[in-house]
C-alpha cells in the first residue's frame, strides 16, 4: 500500500519526536511492504519565523492532498507571555483543524503497569483504567466570535445540533466496540449550550440502546477522573471541557509523554501526541517520543492497517517493560529520544516480538556484552 503523509514537525520538541514516529513508520513500511511518502510542512512559531504566517497555504494544500497528517507540537514561550501578539503559533493549529474539519479529537487514556509508580494516583485507583475522550474540536468557545475594546472582552460559545450529532455518533459507535458506556460531560445546570448537548445526546442515544449513557457536570467529572477513573469508558464532551479534562486525565497514565491523539473529521485526519512543545527540552534529544510513536499507531489504524498498528503498540509496550525509555520515565535511563526511536523501529522491523523469545535475545546480548 502506498500512502502520502503530510508531516508537520512544528515547534520545540515536535521535530525530534516526530522524527521517531517517522522512523517507526518506515520500519512498518519495510516489514509489511508499504510505502509511505512524506511531505514536510511548516506550522506554528517556526512557520511565523519563516513566512510570517502560522499556517502557510502550502501546509493546507499538503494536508488536503495527504492520506493523513502527522503533527508534532506547537507553541513558543515568546508568544505565551505576550497577550498583545496579533499572530500566534496556536492560530495555525486551530485554523488547520477548522480547514480540515477535524471535529472529533480522540484521546485514549490507558495505563502501563511498569509506569504505575509515576502516576499521582494510588495503584488501587489505577486498576481497570482504560477510557477514551471524544472532544469536540471545531466549535464552542474556541471558535465563537471574539471581541474586545481593551477594557471588556468576550468569547462566544456556540454549538449547533449538527455539530453535536456528528461527534456523538462516532463516540457511541466507539462505545459499542468497547465496554458500552458513554458519559457526556457538560455544565447543563448553567450553560444553554450544555443543555443542547444533553438534549441531542439523549436523542442520539435512542439509536444505541445497547450503550449505557450517563451525564456528569464538568466540575464533578474533574473530580471523578481522580477519585474513580476506572468508571469511564467513552467520555464525550465539548471543546474546552475536553481540552482541560484530557490534560488532567493524561497524568493518570504516569506521563503526559506517553499519550497519543487522533483528530478526525471530513478532511484528512491528523495525529499528534497530546503533550506540548516543551521548549526547555528542545534540541536536547531527551523528550519522550512514545506519544508521537503511538500517534503513528493511531494513524495506521486510520489507514485501515490494524495489524501494523498493533505491532507498533506491542513494540512500545516492550520498550516500556525493558526500560527502553527516556529519563522522564526513568531518571537512571541512558536512552535518548533518538535511541528509544531506533529500538522501537528495530523491534517493529525485525519482528523482535515480544515475549519469551525477545527476553532470550536480550539476555544473550547482555551475557555476551
Ligand atoms: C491541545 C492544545 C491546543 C488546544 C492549543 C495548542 C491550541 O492545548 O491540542 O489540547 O487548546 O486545543
Ligand atoms: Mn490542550
Amino acid at each position: 500500500m502506498n500512502k502520502r503523509i503530510a508531516v508537520i514537525p512544528g515547534d520545540g520538541i515536535g521535530p525530534e519526536v516526530t522524527a521517531q514516529a517517522v522512523k517507526v513508520l518506515n520500519a512498518v513500511g519495510k516489514r509489511f511492504d508499504h510505502t509511505f511518502e512524506y511531505e514536510y510542512c511548516l506550522m506554528g512559531a517556526c512557520a511565523i519565523d519563516q513566512t510570517g504566517d502560522p499556517l502557510p497555504d502550502a501546509t493546507i494544500e499538503a494536508a488536503l492532498r495527504s492520506d493523513a497528517v502527522l503533527f508534532g507540537a506547537i507553541g513558543d514561550p515568546k508568544y505565551d507571555n505576550d497577550p498583545g501578539a496579533k499572530v500566534r503559533p496556536e492560530q495555525g493549529l486551530l485554523r488547520l483543524r477548522k480547514t480540515l474539519q477535524l471535529y472529533a479529537n480522540i484521546r485514549p487514556i490507558s495505563t502501563y503497569a511498569a509506569l504505575e509508580h509515576l502516576s499521582p494516583l494510588n495503584p488501587d485507583r489505577l486498576k481497570g483504567v482504560d477510557f477514551v475522550i471524544y472532544r469536540e474540536l471545531t466549535g464552542g468557545i474556541y471558535f465563537g466570535e471574539k471581541k474586545t475594546d481593551g477594557t471588556r472582552a468576550s468569547d462566544d460559545c456556540v454549538y449547533t445540533r449538527e455539530e453535536i450529532e456528528r461527534i456523538a455518533h462516532p463516540a457511541f459507535q466507539q462505545a459499542r466496540r468497547r465496554r458500552k458506556k458513554l458519559t457526556l460531560v457538560d455544565k447543563a445546570n448553567v450553560l444553554e449550550t450544555s443543555r443542547l448537548w444533553r438534549k441531542v445526546v439523549q436523542e442520539v442515544a435512542t439509536q444505541y440502546p445497547d450503550v449505557a449513557v450517563d451525564f456528569l457536570f464538568v466540575d464533578n467529572a474533574a473530580m471523578q477522573i481522580i477519585v474513580n477513573p476506572a468508571q469511564f469508558d467513552v467520555m464525550l464532551t465539548e471543546n474546552m471541557f475536553g481540552d482541560i479534562l484530557s490534560d488532567e486525565a493524561s497524568v493518570i497514565s504516569g506521563s503526559l509523554g506517553m499519550l497519543p491523539s487522533a483528530s478526525i473529521g471530513k478532511g484528512a485526519a491528523l495525529f499528534e501526541p497530546i503533550h506540548g512543545s516543551y521548549p526547555q527540552a528542545a534540541g536536547k534529544d531527551i523528550a519522550n517520543p512514545m506519544g508521537a510513536i503511538l500517534s503513528a499507531a493511531m494513524l495506521l489504524d486510520h489507514l485501515d492497517l490494524p495489524r501494523e498498528a498493533k505491532t507498533v503498540r506491542e513494540a512500545v509496550d516492550w520498550a516500556v517493560q525493558q526500560k527502553i525509555v527516556t529519563r522522564d520515565i526513568d531518571p537512571d535511563s541512558t536512552h535518548y529520544t533518538s535511541t528509544v526511536g531506533d529500538m522501537i523501529a528495530d523491534a517493529v522491523q525485525y519482528e523482535i516480538t515480544f515475549g519469551a523469545r525477545l527476553q532470550n535475545i536480550l539476555m544473550s546480548h547482555s551475557t555476551i556484552i
